[in-house]
C-alpha cells in the first residue's frame, strides 16, 4: 500500500523538529560562549560549535528531505496555502532549495575566511588601519558573490540573492524604492534640527549612574513591558543579544556603563523586545516554520518597536520617571520629566552606527546598503572602500570620519559574511513605525495606556497579529495584513517629525 501524504508530512514535521532541537545546543552554547564561558574555553568550544554545525547542515540537506519534499509535491495537504501545512512544506522547501545550491566546499571555505577576516578585522580595527583588513573584504566579497551564483538571482541582480536570505523574497530595487524618500525626509529632518533653536540636554544622560541601580531599574522595565523572566533571563555580555533557545528558554544580554544611562536601558528593552517576539511563537509549532519568526526585518521591528516607539515616548516616562529619579537620585533628582525626555531623544550626526539616534541611525544603513550593493555588483573594489565610505558619509552627514575605526571598520558584519543584513535593520524600523499606527488605530490612545503603565494591550496586540502566525505570512504580505497598506516610508517620517517638532521646537 503506497504511502499516505499524512505520513510523509509527519516525517517531515519530525526531522525539522530534531534539526531545530541540535542547532538550539548551538544557540545555548553560543550563549555561555559570550556571557560566562572561561576564556581558556574558547578552543573546546569552537569544537563543539563546528561539529554541531557540521550535523545540522548534513540534516538540512539530507537527502531524505528532498524525498520527502517530493512526494508531498501537489499533496491536498496544501490545498490551502496559508494552512500551517502547506505553510511548513512551503518554507521548508525554501530552506532545502537553498542549503542544497551550495556545495559542501564553498560553505566550508565561507566559515573559514569567516572566522580568519573576523580575526583580522579585530586587529584592524585595533589600529584603525583598513589596508590590514581590505586582502580579507576582497576573498569574502568574492566567496558572496560566488554563493549568489550558486543559489540564482532574477533581474540580473547578484546582491538579491544575499537579500533574501534574511529577508526572503525582498529584491534591492523595492528596498531602494523604500529608502529613496526616506533618505529625502530625513535629511531635510536633520537640517532642520540642527536649525533649531531649542536644545535638550544630552549630558544629563552622562551623568553618574550607579550599576546596581541600573541592574535593577532595567529588569524591572523589561518585566513590566511584558518579558516572562520564568520563561528568559537578563545576562551581561560585551556586545548586547537577545537569543531564542526554544520555548521556555528565551536569553536577553546587556552591558552596564555607570556613566551612559541610554545604552544599557534602551538595549534592554530592544533586546526584550526580541525576545518578547521569541516568547510570543507558538510553542506547539516548536522547529517548524509556523514557529519561527518571519524575517530578521520583523524581528527587528519587535525590538525597534519596544526601544523607541514605546521606549523612548514620554507617556512611558510618565509611567517610568518617578521610579528613575528614586533609583539615580544624584543624576536625576534636580531634572524635570521633559528635560530627561529630550535628553534621551538629542539627535545629532555621529560616526558610529551602534550609538546613533533614532533618525541618523537609518541615514547609517543606507550608506552601508549602498556600498554592499556596489561591492556585489562589481562596482566598488574592496580596496576603495575607505574613501568610498568616507565621502558617502560625508556626503549624509557633512562629516568626515576622523580615522577607519570610526569609519569603514566600525562594523563586524562584512568580516563574518553578513553581506545582504544591514537593510533589515532600517526595515525594521519602518516595519515598526507602521505596525505601531496600526495598533495606535486598534487600541486607542497607546501614550496614556504607557502613562498608566499598562503595555499588556499592545503585547497582545503583537502576540496575535505577528508573533503567533509564525512564517505563515513573508514579511512584506504580513504588513499588508496587519496594517492594510504595503510597507512605505510614511509612518516612520511621520513618528519622527513628530517626535523632533515637540521637543525641538521645529
Ligand atoms: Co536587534
Amino acid at each position: 500500500m503506497p504511502r499516505q501524504p499524512d505520513d510523509a508530512y509527519q516525517e517531515l514535521v519530525s526531522h525539522l523538529r530534531q534539526t531545530e532541537l541540535l542547532s538550539s545546543c548551538s544557540a545555548l552554547l553560543g550563549w555561555d560562549e559570550q556571557t560566562y564561558m572561561p576564556p581558556g574555553g574558547a578552543e573546546h568550544r569552537a569544537n563543539q560549535l563546528s561539529l554541531l554545525s557540521g550535523m545540522v547542515h548534513e540534516r538540512a540537506t539530507a537527502p531524505q528531505v528532498g524525498a520527502l519534499l517530493d512526494e508531498l509535491g501537489g499533496s491536498d495537504l496544501l490545498a490551502f496555502p496559508d494552512s500551517p501545512a502547506a505553510v511548513n512544506v512551503r518554507e521548508a522547501r525554501r530552506d532545502y532549495s537553498r542549503a542544497v545550491k551550495l556545495p559542501r566546499k564553498l560553505v566550508e571555505e565561507l566559515t573559514r575566511v569567516a572566522s580568519l577576516a573576523q580575526q583580522q578585522w579585530v586587529a584592524a580595527r585595533k589600529r584603525s588601519d583598513f589596508s590590514l583588513f581590505y586582502p580579507w573584504l576582497d576573498k569574502m566579497v568574492a566567496l558572496k558573490r560566488e554563493v549568489a551564483g550558486a543559489i540564482g538571482y532574477g533581474a540580473g541582480v547578484p546582491y538579491d540573492a544575499l537579500l533574501d536570505e534574511f529577508e526572503p523574497g525582498l529584491t534591492s530595487a523595492e528596498v531602494v524604492r523604500l529608502f529613496t524618500p526616506l533618505r529625502d525626509a530625513l535629511v531635510e529632518l536633520l537640517s532642520a534640527i540642527q536649525g533649531a533653536s531649542r536644545r535638550p540636554d544630552r549630558s544629563l544622560i552622562t551623568r553618574n549612574y550607579p550599576v546596581d541601580a541600573q541592574r535593577r531599574f532595567s529588569q524591572e522595565a523589561a518585566r513590566q513591558i511584558g518579558f516572562n523572566f520564568d520563561d528568559g533571563r537578563l545576562d551581561e555580555t560585551a556586545h548586547p543579544f537577545c537569543s531564542g533557545i526554544g520555548p521556555g528558554d528565551t536569553r536577553l544580554t546587556t552591558r552596564y556603563d555607570a556613566h551612559h544611562f541610554s545604552g544599557a536601558f534602551f538595549g534592554t528593552l530592544h533586546e526584550s523586545g526580541h525576545g518578547i517576539y521569541d516568547q510570543g511563537l507558538n510553542r506547539e509549532a516548536f522547529g517548524l516554520p509556523m514557529g519561527a519568526a518571519v524575517s530578521l526585518g520583523i524581528h527587528e521591528s519587535q525590538s525597534r518597536l519596544w526601544e523607541n516607539f514605546v521606549g523612548r515616548s514620554l507617556g512611558f516616562w510618565r509611567h517610568f520617571y518617578p521610579g528613575a529619579q528614586a533609583a539615580f537620585p544624584e543624576a536625576l533628582g534636580d531634572v524635570s520629566l521633559e528635560a530627561f525626555h529630550g535628553a534621551i531623544n538629542v539627535v545629532e550626526p555621529s560616526f558610529i552606527r551602534v550609538e546613533a539616534d533614532e533618525a541618523t541611525y537609518n541615514l547609517h544603513i543606507l550608506l552601508r546598503f549602498e556600498l554592499e550593493q556596489a561591492l556585489i555588483a562589481g562596482n566598488l573594489a574592496p580596496a576603495d572602500v575607505q574613501s568610498a565610505w568616507n565621502e558617502t558619509f560625508t556626503r549624509y552627514f557633512g562629516l568626515t570620519p576622523p580615522d577607519d575605526a570610526q569609519g569603514c571598520l566600525q562594523d563586524i558584519h562584512w568580516s563574518c559574511g553578513l553581506v545582504g543584513y544591514f537593510p533589515t535593520y532600517c526595515l525594521g524600523n519602518m516595519y515598526a513605525a507602521q505596525f505601531f499606527v496600526a495598533a495606535q488605530n486598534d487600541l486607542g490612545d497607546l501614550g496614556a495606556q504607557f502613562a498608566r503603565g499598562e503595555f499588556a494591550a499592545l503585547k497582545h496586540w503583537l502576540n496575535d497579529r505577528i508573533h503567533r502566525r509564525g512564517k505563515q505570512y513573508r514579511a512584506q504580505d504580513l504588513v499588508k495584513v496587519v496594517t492594510g497598506q504595503s510597507l512605505s516610508h510614511t509612518a516612520l517620517v511621520q513618528h519622527l517629525r513628530d517626535k523632533y517638532s515637540a521637543i525641538y521646537g521645529l
